[in-house]
């Protein structure tokens, strides 16, 4: 009886140590978390763009196409006065209209080497170099830091896509396309993501 206590101890001395080793473990990682935890630009980049591709992705098939399957509508530019939904990149332009409106610096937007209106072209030489690099390789960003103001933000261009026929039949069909001979899943221009960085 006597040893099955002293082992009892024992067993609870060792169970009480590795105990303290482990909250003493996480008390060290907290508190070098609390110094050191930090998301490189590259991957809340890639976080957003996630959010965004999905969204756009998710509204032009099954919203813009089964609408229009359904014979139910269609997505038009002028949807306001003519009653129907907004175009995808429309949602998108809006969606970066509401997101610059929070002030966090954080802007969105798309463009094109052969976009419908000019507005929508590249707007220097680093996004002409992200959208011909993304045209080329389609699953790799183009990145970099760029300076405005002497404020620097991290740029990122991600391919933007034909995910669906829509984005295909309607531009192809635009009166004001430069380019008529789209596919499915081509490269159609690029999503440009910038949010400041220290
Ligand atoms: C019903 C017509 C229509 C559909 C569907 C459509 N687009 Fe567009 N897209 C437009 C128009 C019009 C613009 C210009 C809108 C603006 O900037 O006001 C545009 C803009 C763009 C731009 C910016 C460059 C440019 O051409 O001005 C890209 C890139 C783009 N669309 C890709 C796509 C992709 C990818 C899809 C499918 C997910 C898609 N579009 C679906 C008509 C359409």
């Amino acid at each position: 009886m006597k040893g099955f206590a002293m082992i009892k101890r024992a067993v609870g001395r060792i169970l009480g140590g590795l105990c303290a080793i482990v909250l003493a473990g996480v008390v060290v990682d907290v508190a070098q978390a609390g110094e050191t935890v930090g998301i490189p630009p590259e991957v809340v980049a890639e976080y957003i763009h996630a959010i965004i591709q999905a969204d756009r992705t998710i509204y032009s098939t099954h919203v813009v196409e089964r609408l229009q399957d359904l014979k139910v509508t269609v997505a038009a530019e002028e949807w306001k006065a003519k009653g129907t939904v907004p175009l995808p990149a429309q949602m998108l332009q809006m969606a970066g209209q509401e997101v610059r409106g929070l002030g966090l610096g954080l802007r969105i937007r798309l463009a094109s080497l052969g976009p419908i209106y000019k507005k929508n072209e590249p707007a220097d030489q680093f996004e002409r170099a992200g959208l011909e690099s993304v045209a080329k390789d389609p699953r790799k960003p183009y990145t970099g830091i760029i300076t405005e103001n002497d404020k620097h933000f991290f740029k990122a261009i991600f391919a933007d896509r034909a995910v669906s026929m829509t984005c295909v039949a309607c531009h192809n069909s635009h009166e004001l396309s430069t380019k008529r001979d789209y596919k499915l899943y081509d490269v159609m221009g690029g999503i440009i993501i910038s949010f400041p960085v220290q």
